[in-house]
Order: C-alpha cells, then structure tokens, then sequence
C-alpha cells in the first residue's frame, strides 16, 4: 500500500518529486503513509491468486472483501484476461501475512459488472466483480464480513477513511517480506475536484472522474499497484462500511492524483442480484 512521500520542489514551472532515502526504514504511520494493520482490524480483507507456473506458488495480484460467507467483492479489472476463468483464481481469509500458512479456497464463479470495458479497463467504469467461493468460510476472530451501504449514502468530502491492502509501498517498490497487511488513512475528495486534479495535469477536458468513481488520498497517502480490487471502508456509529474499492490512479501519493475507487453505493442493486444479505447486516 501505498505511500509515496513526495516533496515538491516547486518554482520551476513544474514539479520534481523526490523519494524518501530507502534506507530509512519502514514508514510508521506520522505524516505519510502505511503501516502495519493491527490483527484483526480488517478481518473481512482478503488476497486474490493466480497460479504462477515459474515461482509454483498462488501469487498475490489483487485485494477483495468479503461481503458475505461465500462471496467477495474485487475489481473487475482484477479478473481482466478473458481466458481466465474461475479456475484461474483462488481467494486466501483471514491472513495478515500473504503466504504464511497458506490454504486459498477455489473460486467456483467470477462475475464481471457486465459495463466494465475490457479495453478501458478501471478507466471506464464499472471496475466490479464477485467471486464466488466454493465453500462458505467459517467466520471467526480473523475471519469476518464488511457492511456495505445503502445505495443513498453519500460519504462527505474530507471524512477520513481507511483502506488497505499488499500494494506497493513505494514507487517500484512491492512489499517486503513478511508481507504484512498494510493500512492507511485516506481523505474523501470530492468528484469536481478530483476531476479538476486530473483535467488539469492531463490538459484534457472530458469526463475523467465518472459518477461511479469515488476519490480519496492526500500526499502521501494512497492506494497503489496491488491494492485494487481491495476495499475502502469508513466509519459510521462505529460500524465500517465498504464505499470504495481501489481501481486506479496516476501516481501513487501524488497530491495532484488522489486514488480513484468504484463507488461501492452506485452497485448495490447489482450486487443484490447475486449476494443475498447476511444475517446481521
Ligand atoms: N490499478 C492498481 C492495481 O491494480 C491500483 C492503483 C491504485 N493507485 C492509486 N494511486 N491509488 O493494483
């Protein structure tokens, strides 16, 4: 996950970022950045696998939530290559390290939002999907479901938020071992505004930022490569609702890039459609 510390050095018509001395050592939350995730904090965060032949190991590539015993919620573009079917997949619960005890579950369905637009990708839109798994898992103290909101809930501009995830924590740089989940917090940016952001740095006028998308993140506090499909939650009357899931963004912690989300409230009847409500919430 994500942190890039950049400090601008600004005056000369433009902006140089320049990165953190790497032998620093691991960010401890304080300004900028991730840090390690408390057990138990997000027991509903799960890691998304792909078979890699060369390593013989289900690789991490995305994040997910569960949603409900025996569905979790990711990005689409996350399930991208077409010639990948469920058996492609495979989901790992209730882990704060990737690959410590290792036992990921098969995944018996996968359903892309049926507007997500493979060439686009995140960019387009509709960056949603469920992933069925084969067996429901038993919920425990590691093991849990995320709430996710009513269709009308509107999340204000500049709540702080939280997301997390084994992104990268820096540009270039994945994860150490032991690959502990990360945590950060994210401000809510409104939709205009981080449109604003993007229009500008991109000298481009169109709609980048659509009304299925959500912004959030400040400098230095970002989502970045890894994190997709992983989820955004937030606070209300000390219960943690699912409103985003990571999908995009131009550089991780750039001030001028805030992290783009689906709009988790923009798919609710969608999701209704396959993933009953669980018990409770
Ligand atoms: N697309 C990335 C992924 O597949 C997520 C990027 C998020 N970037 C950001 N600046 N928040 O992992």
């Amino acid at each position: 996950m994500l942190w890039l510390l950049f400090l601008t050095l600004s005056g000369l018509g433009g902006s140089v970022p320049l990165f953190p001395d790497p032998g620093s050592g691991r960010p401890q939350g304080g300004i900028a950045g991730t840090h390690d995730a408390p057990t138990g904090r997000w027991p509903w965060q799960v890691s998304l696998r792909r078979y890699n032949k060369g390593l013989e190991l289900w690789q991490h590539v995305c994040g997910g939530s569960l949603i409900h015993h025996q569905w979790v919620l990711t990005a689409a573009h996350c399930t991208q290559r077409e010639d990948l079917e469920a058996g492609g997949f495979r989901v790992q619960v209730g882990r704060m390290r990737l690959y410590d005890h290792d036992k990921p579950t098969n995944v018996t369905q996968v359903i892309r939002h049926p507007e997500f637009n493979q060439s686009l990708s995140a960019e387009g839109g509709a960056d949603i999907a469920l992933l069925k798994l084969e067996a429901p898992v038993t919920l425990s103290e590691h093991i849990n479901l995320v709430t996710l909101p009513p269709a009308s809930l509107k999340v204000p501009e500049r709540k702080m938020c939280w997301v997390t995830g084994w992104g990268y924590i820096r540009l270039g740089a994945p994860l150490p071992p032991p690959y502990q989940l990360q945590e950060v917090t994210v401000p809510i940016v409104e939709n205009r505004v981080c449109n604003q952001l993007y229009q500008n740095s991109s000298n481009s006028f169109g709609e980048i930022i659509k009304d299925d998308m959500l912004c959030a993140g400040s400098e230095g506090q970002d989502s970045c490569q890894g994190d997709s499909g992983g989820p955004l939650v937030c606070s209300w009357n000390c219960t943690w609702v699912q409103v985003g899931i990571v999908s995009w963004g131009d550089i991780c912690g750039h001030r001028d890039f805030p992290g783009v989300y689906a709009r988790v409230m923009s798919y609710i009847s969608w999701i209704r459609q396959y993933v009953p409500p669980s018990p409770g919430s």
